[in-house]
C-alpha cells in the first residue's frame, strides 16, 4: 500500500498558534485532509534550539507539500523565517531531495493585499533556489481583522478568504498550482478600507494610552 502524502504547515509568525498566519494555514491544512497527512510546526520555536531545528528539517525533507504561512514584516518576512529558509535550502542542496511542492500565504497589517507581493516573491525565489515546485502564493491585506481567530469564528468578513482557501485546497489536491481565482479572492478587502483604518487607529491609541504613550505617537528619532 502506498504511503499517504504528507503536508507540513510552517507557521512563521512570532505570535505562533494565536496568529493570523496559523488561522490561514490551519484552515488550508484542514481542507487538504482528504489527500494529505497533516503536520504543523512553529518556525520561531523550531529555530530556537539545535534539536528543534533538526526536527523541523527532518519533517520538511519528508513532506510532499510545504505550506509557508507568515506575516509581512517590513515588506519582507520575519527574521526567523528567513533563517529557516536558509537552512531548508542548504539541506535541499546537500541531500538528494525528494520532489516537493510549496505554497505560501502572507498576511499584512496594511489593508492592500499587494503589500505582500515582495514577500511572496522572496518565497518564490526560495522555492526556485531549493528546487521545490512553486504551487502559488496568496497575499491577504488587513490581517488585523482576523487577528488570530479561526476563520470560522471571524465570520462573514472571512467569506472570500475561506472561498479562496477552499479553491486552493481543491487545486492542490488535484496536483495543480493555486488558481488565479483563488489568488484574487484572497486579495479582496476583508472590510472597507476606511473602517479598517478607523478601527486600527482606535486600537493603536488605546494601546498607547494603556502604556502611557498617548503624547508620544508622533515622536521621531533626531538624526
Ligand atoms: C515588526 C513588524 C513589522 C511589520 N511590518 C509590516 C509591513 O511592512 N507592512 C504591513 O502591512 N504590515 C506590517 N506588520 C503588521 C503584520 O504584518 C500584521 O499585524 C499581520 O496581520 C500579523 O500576522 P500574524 O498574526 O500572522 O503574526 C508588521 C508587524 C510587525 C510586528
Amino acid at each position: 500500500m502506498s504511503q499517504p502524502k504528507q503536508a507540513l504547515l510552517l507557521i512563521g509568525s512570532p505570535r505562533g498558534f494565536k496568529s493570523t498566519s496559523k488561522s490561514l494555514g490551519g484552515y488550508l491544512l484542514d481542507k487538504l485532509s482528504s489527500g494529505y497527512k497533516a503536520e504543523e510546526l512553529h518556525i520561531q520555536a523550531a529555530m530556537r534550539s539545535e534539536t528543534a531545528r533538526a526536527q523541523m528539517l527532518e519533517k520538511a525533507s519528508s513532506s510532499d507539500l510545504l505550506i509557508l504561512a507568515s506575516p509581512l514584516y517590513v515588506d519582507s518576512l520575519p527574521a526567523a523565517v528567513i533563517a529557516a529558509l536558509e537552512v531548508l535550502a542548504k539541506q535541499r542542496k546537500s541531500n538528494s531531495p525528494k520532489t516537493q511542492r510549496m505554497v505560501a500565504i502572507v498576511n499584512s497589517g496594511f489593508p492592500e493585499a499587494s503589500q505582500n507581493n515582495t514577500a511572496l516573491a522572496i518565497y518564490r525565489r526560495f522555492a526556485a533556489e531549493a528546487g521545490i515546485e512553486w504551487a502559488g502564493g496568496l497575499g491577504l491585506g488587513g490581517g488585523g481583522a482576523i487577528n488570530g481567530s479561526t476563520l470560522e469564528d471571524a465570520g462573514y468578513v472571512t467569506r472570500n478568504v475561506q472561498k479562496a482557501l477552499d479553491l486552493a485546497a481543491a487545486d492542490l489536491l488535484e496536483g495543480k498550482a493555486v488558481s488565479l481565482e483563488a489568488v484574487d479572492l484572497m486579495a479582496k478587502p476583508l472590510i472597507q478600507k476606511w473602517l479598517y483604518l478607523f478601527m486600527g487607529n482606535r486600537g493603536w491609541k488605546k494601546q498607547a494610552k494603556a502604556n502611557g504613550a498617548q503624547d508620544k505617537l508622533y515622536n521621531q528619532l533626531q538624526p
